[in-house]
């Protein structure tokens, strides 16, 4: 796959229409889980295919525990599953698995199995392939305050705190920012993701659920952020020439 312009280097997905997709099926919300799984590995192949080098995918938010407990419970085995049944494959790929997420009320198994896939494939040079897990953002930065003012107490942090800083302090901290951020389902919000990692991310709000994702809907949000024009606050002056003009 060829494109005309830059490829992100980060991209980010928020998967949301699964419950959706099924009830429009006439099915129950975690068959919308389960069918999610095949768009997630295509995604993950077209990312590679594309040569995006971080691809972050939220999975579980923070807000997710007020979902029916039926829901929760389904969505934590689910992802523990998942990642068991497909480490080897996305080893096999190249791909370096990475969790971003609290541990407060996440189930440990659930932790164990992320755990496991990180350290299975940390040698990985491919592709960077991060699950959001049992993350917010608005908290990942109440963590990262509540710990540099520790460490500020202790002399581990010294002088003020910069950009910089703040970065070290988040469950991202390996990561660079996002450049092109994408959500499916069409909705068209954040949902508490990546607050600060996408500052001057690209947004690209596709109306299609979960479930019928592929990496096509991926090169199609590509080719879109590969036409905008990212200026980071900067300025170009580039005055349209004069027509001449005429009597
Ligand atoms: C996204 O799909 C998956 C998770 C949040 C785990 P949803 O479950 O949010 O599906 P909709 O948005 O209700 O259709
Ligand atoms: C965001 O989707 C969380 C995940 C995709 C894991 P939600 O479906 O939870 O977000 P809202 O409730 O529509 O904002
Ligand atoms: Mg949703």
């Amino acid at each position: 796959m060829k494109f005309d312009g830059q490829v992100p280097v980060h991209v980010a997905i928020v998967m949301d229409g699964n419950g959706r997709w099924a009830n429009a099926r006439g099915l129950t919300r975690v068959e919308g889980h389960r069918a999610g799984e095949a768009a997630l590995m295509d995604v993950i192949e077209g990312a590679i295919e594309a040569g995006v080098k971080y691809l972050t995918v939220f999975a579980f938010s923070t807000e997710n525990w007020k979902r029916s407990p039926e829901e929760v419970k389904f969505l934590m085995n689910y992802n523990r599953e998942v990642l068991r049944r497909r480490r080897d494959e996305l080893d096999g790929w190249n791909v370096r698995i990475r969790w971003a997420g609290r541990r407060p009320k996440l189930w440990p198994t659930v932790i164990d199995e992320l755990l496991t896939a990180e350290k299975l494939t940390s040698k990985n040079k491919g592709l960077t392939f991060t699950m959001a897990v049992n993350y917010g953002s608005r908290i990942e930065i109440v963590d990262a305050i509540n710990q540099m003012l520790e460490d500020s107490k202790s002399g581990k942090i010294k002088g003020s705190v910069t950009e910089k800083t703040v970065q070290k302090y988040l469950l991202t901290k390996d990561l660079p920012d996002v450049d092109l951020f994408i959500r499916s389902s069409g909705e068209q919000r954040i949902s508490n993701f990546l607050l600060w990692q996408s500052a001057y991310a690209e947004f690209v709000f596709l109306d299609v659920l979960w479930p019928d994702f592929s990496r096509k809907h991926l090169f199609e949000a590509i080719q879109q952020y590969a036409k905008r024009n990212r200026r980071f606050g900067g300025a170009v002056d580039k005055p349209k020439k004069a027509k001449p003009t005429t009597r």
